[in-house]
């Protein structure tokens, strides 16, 4: 299913992001926007607004019950406040909440806007343009994406870094870029050779110099984009391509000799479909993780839930054309009945790709973890690791960790709420591939349950050892992704008390260390909590991704510092607090806040973090912050 689409809606930002025109459609998500909304009603019935209305009142009336705290994946008060004046009306008006503030008068959506914006000053937020701009050549070198190299290790080596327990006790900050406006920064910063490509969460595509943050271009597309850039390179290894996957599920190629969308398709055609992980590129084809909004659509009782799949597709890099695609379910969804609210129920779904998939070149095979189902029936495809043939897509094998896992954004009580509810015991972390000494190699598995797992690739995914260094929840134990040196996993633990299903075991919030030949645990460092006073959801979990370098694991936690781990022993040998003000390179004044999903990125002489993440209530702010060692 692909939709090809011209690329006149995109404009090149060669002096900066046009953001203005933008407005009506940044917000244009699909349908699940309209159903993002929980019961009850935005306004309720038999107070009728008035003109006379205050902010306060108004937002007390409609949108409190959510942003307050009573909607889990609702930013609070506060994030909301990061926004400008446009944006929030624009999120009323045309955008994801227009069914909330359908019942408000236009007048009072604009006083509404007034009293939750905080003014922001005229022209900020242009890029600071790079003065001499060498922008058409690239220098060859190391690609450092998601997951580092196809097996996902997350790792760089001592001849890619010169970063390392000896000296990591001695990074300073280099720099600081803020996104404009931005409430949240997910995308994990992809280098190649000195550009730095990273984007935002209005579709804005930036190509940075690496060293010192000046902006060499950007390129606008009409879409949050939530995960990271994968660059393609051409026969000489120099960068001539970027793709990029969008909250709409499209995906994109820009031509880095134009800077021109080439390509744009949507390989899944639900209309919920979504892109979070990052693509892997290997061998001319774009594996593409599709994951879903629909877990938040169910929301809505009046929503028939539910009826995406999970799938992963494999596209031809140079046109975007399907060469295969297989669904973690293989049946469609019917009718199973009715909700409590009288909508349909459809079943079975879910079983969403979040994560990046995990090559394995000697075995042809293609890793992905899955997770939960929305609605029943359950499938034995759910909270599982899939093994896939590359060159067909075909499912060699499945390990579900966690059968009969049903849930979605509408539980605990919500009519879409299902019985007998699991506990989404998503794999959301990447799979890693490590062979292993006599030909055998073994898959490493972390799940928001806590638990990792060894499989044994040769062996149908038999579990070769188990260990549990989290307690779990519904925001991980493990959520984004481990980290490994081939022989030690590094295992970063959220333990946030959302939902804890093991709340009456302590949390494990910080990083441990797993020896992969036994699954026995070598050190685990428990981080203190410094949450004290927050009215946001503060935890000193580490729920984003974690990244090895020589002798030294770099992971951030949900309260916004940064650390350096000793590889060995789990000691801290380096701090950074970034939920403060910064002055940004770009000429405005940024925020951090949490750090969730992204993780740090080793560079060279660098490494680069992001901070500030409004989701689940947590801290929202827009910055990427890099690190080198002082000379
Ligand atoms: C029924 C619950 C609910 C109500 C009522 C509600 N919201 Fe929301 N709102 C949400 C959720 C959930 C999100 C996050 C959706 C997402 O990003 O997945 C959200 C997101 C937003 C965003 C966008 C933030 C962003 O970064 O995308 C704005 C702005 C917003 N709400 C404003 C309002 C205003 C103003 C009102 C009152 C008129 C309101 N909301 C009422 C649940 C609600």
């Amino acid at each position: 299913m692909m939709r090809h689409q011209r690329s006149e809606v995109f404009s090149e930002g060669e002096r900066g992001p046009r953001r203005g025109r933008l407005l009506a459609s940044v917000w244009l998500l699909p349908a699940f926007l309209a159903a993002c909304m929980q019961q009850p009603q935005p306004v309720v019935a038999g107070m009728p607004a008035t003109p006379t209305s205050s902010g306060a009142a108004i937002y007390e009336r409609a949108c409190a019950t959510c942003h307050d705290g009573g909607a889990i994946q609702a930013p609070r008060r506060d994030s909301l406040a990061a926004l400008s004046r446009e944006r929030i009306l624009a999120a009323m008006t045309t955008g994801i909440m227009s069914t909330q503030a359908s019942g408000l008068s236009p007048g009072e959506k604009e006083t509404l806007a007034t009293y939750l914006s905080v003014p922001q000053a005229p022209g900020g937020g242009m890029a600071t343009y790079c003065a001499a701009s060498p922008n058409r050549s690239f220098a060859p070198g190391k690609v450092f994406d998601w997951g580092m190299r196809p097996e996902n290790w997350r790792a760089v080596g001592k001849d890619q870094t010169s970063i390392d327990a000896e000296n990591a006790s001695g990074l300073k900050l280099a720099w600081v870029f803020a996104f404009p406006g931005s409430t949240r920064s997910r995308v994990q910063p992809t280098i190649a050779g000195d550009v730095l490509f990273t984007a935002d969460q209005f579709g804005t595509v930036y190509a940075l110099d690496a060293a010192t943050g000046c902006t060499r271009w950007t390129v606008q597309s009409d879409k949050e984009i939530r995960s990271p850039l994968i660059v393609g390179t051409n026969a000489a290894g120099e960068p001539d391509a970027l793709y990029f996957g969008d909250i709409a599920g499209q995906v994109h190629a820009i031509d880095l000799a134009t800077r021109r969308i080439v390509w744009t398709v949507r390989p899944d055609a639900h209309p919920q479909a979504t892109i979070t992980g990052a693509m892997r590129l290997h061998e001319g084809r774009l594996y593409v993780p599709i994951s879903s909004l629909e877990v938040v659509a169910a929301m809505d009782g009046a929503y028939a839930c539910c009826t995406f799949r999970g799938a992963v597709a494999a596209l031809d890099v140079k046109t975007g054309a399907n060469v295969w695609k297989t669904y973690t379910i293989a049946e469609e969804s019917k009718v199973q009945g009715t909700n409590r609210a009288g909508a349909n129920r459809f079943g079975p779904s879910g079983a969403p790709v979040w994560s990046t998939p995990t090559i394995d070149p000697k075995r042809g095979r293609l890793y992905i973890g899955t997770g939960e189902n929305y609605s029943r029936p359950a499938t034995a495809t759910s909270d599982a690791i899939m093994a896939l043939d590359l060159a067909s897509g075909r499912i060699v094998w499945t390990f579900q960790a966690t059968a009969n896992d049903v849930w979605n954004a509408a539980c605990p009580s919500g009519p879409n709420c299902p019985v007998n509810t699991g506990p989404d015991y998503d794999f959301g972390a990447a799979p890693i591939l490590v062979e292993l000494p006599d030909d055998r190699a073994i898959v490493l598995a972390g799940q928001k349950s806590g638990d990792v797992y060894g499989l044994d690739p040769d062996k149908g995914g038999a579990v070769l050892w188990k260990a549990k260094p989290g307690r779990g929840g519904i925001m991980g134990g493990v959520h984004w992704g481990m980290a490994t040196d081939g022989k030690t996993l590094f295992v970063p633990i959220s333990d946030l008390s959302v939902y804890p299903q093991d709340a009456h075991l302590p949390a494990q919030s910080g990083m441990h260390a797993l020896d992969i030949a036994t699954g026995g645990i070598l050190w685990s460092t428990v981080l203190p909590d410094v949450c004290k006073d927050t009215k946001w959801r503060c935890s000193p979990g580490v729920s984003a991704a974690a990244t090895f370098a020589p002798g030294v694991v770099f992971g951030g936690s949900l309260d916004g510092t940064l650390r350096a781990f000793s590889a060995r022993g789990g000691e801290i040998l380096w701090t950074f607090d970034t939920n403060r003000q910064f002055e940004a390179v770009n000429g405005i004044s940024g925020s951090g806040g949490s750090i969730d999903s992204s993780g740090p990125v080793v560079a060279g002489k660098f490494v680069y973090a992001t901070s500030g993440y409004d989701k689940f209530g947590q801290k929202g702010g827009n910055l990427l912050l890099a690190f080198n060692l002082a000379d």
